[in-house]
């Protein structure tokens, strides 16, 4: 039987997962030092399977943890080690954009696949990439998706609306759970103009009077769907939702999308946020319950 393990920030959310199939469950202890530095503490006797749950937004130093866990957790006599992280960091960066920058998908995809034998994310960012193993060489690499989840979640709330991705990358998402619920979608197209800067246009079609969802993988400086906000105002629509998978949400993106007439927002429980409507438990619970 595999042992949890949950570090501090995503304990809530790991314990549901491992309750949820039927596993024991226990903490990493992390003490942080003055200097920065961290000293990680696992229980002394480990089983030989083990799980680290840990979601890898704001990721830097969580990632040098989670190497202190795993190699202790080597030490300790684990054998097959997992890592659960429902939200997968630096897989946006997949090519070097202008020469002489780090392609960072690949250089933490080889230090995760150095220490872990298999992984288990959910909807991870790749577009140029398209298999988790390939940006993440691990033994085994398992995608879930939450939008079966989504589906469940928004036939609950609003009759009949319209989902709308916000860029042409969205469309695996926004589809898959149209199709779910047999909901009209449509993909609007983006230009980035830089980090806080996006350009949206929607595609020709009457938005008025619809209840619109926009619907992403990751929110993040807001700035996408406060673009396509923007641009479904003058149509007046009934209302505006957002959904998301993995709520980053930095800064006062959550009030700025409230000034532009977002009334709703719904993320799933990937990255710990207020907008957290959505649990995964169950879904991560069937994966790991393979392991
Ligand atoms: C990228 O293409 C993603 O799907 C999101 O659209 C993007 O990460 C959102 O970023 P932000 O919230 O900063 O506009």
């Amino acid at each position: 039987m595999s042992l949890v393990l949950c570090f501090p920030e995503y304990r809530e959310q790991a314990r549901r997962m491992a309750d949820a199939a039927g596993f024991s469950s226990a903490d990493v202890d992390i003490h942080h030092f003055p200097d920065g530095e961290s000293r990680i503490r696992l229980p002394e006797k480990l089983p030989e399977k083990i799980i680290f749950c840990r979601s890898l937004n704001q990721p830097n130093e969580k990632l040098i943890e989670l190497i202190l866990a795993a190699a202790t957790a080597r030490r300790l006599g684990a054998k097959k080690i997992t890592l659960v992280a429902p939200y997968l960091c630096y897989m946006r960066q997949d090519k070097a954009f202008h020469p002489g920058e780090a392609i960072s998908q690949r250089i933490i995809g080889e230090l995760l696949a150095g220490r872990f034998n298999s992984l288990i994310t959910v909807d991870p960012h790749l577009h140029r990439v398209h298999n988790l193993q390939q940006a993440v060489p691990v033994a085994q690499a398992v995608t879930l998706s939450a939008t079966s989840v989504m589906a469940a979640w928004l036939s609950e709330q609003l009759e009949n609306p319209l989902l709308i991705g916000p860029d042409e990358e969205s469309v695996q998402w926004v589809a898959a759970i149209a199709r779910y619920n047999h909901l009209d979608y449509c993909v609007a197209r983006k230009e980035r103009l830089g980090d806080r800067s996006v350009r949206i246009t929607l595609p020709d079609g009457d938005y008025s009077g619809r209840h619109i969802v926009l619907v992403d993988d990751v929110a993040s400086t807001g700035r996408t769907l406060e673009a396509a906000a923007r641009r479904l105002a003058p149509y007046k629509p009934a209302t505006i939702s957002a959904l998301v998978t993995h709520a980053l949400f930095f800064g006062d993106a959550q009030q700025r999308l409230h000034r532009v007439g977002v009334e709703q927002i719904w993320s799933c429980d990937t990255i710990p946020h207020p907008t957290n409507h959505l649990q995964l438990a169950e879904l991560l619970a069937g994966a790991i319950r393979e392991k």
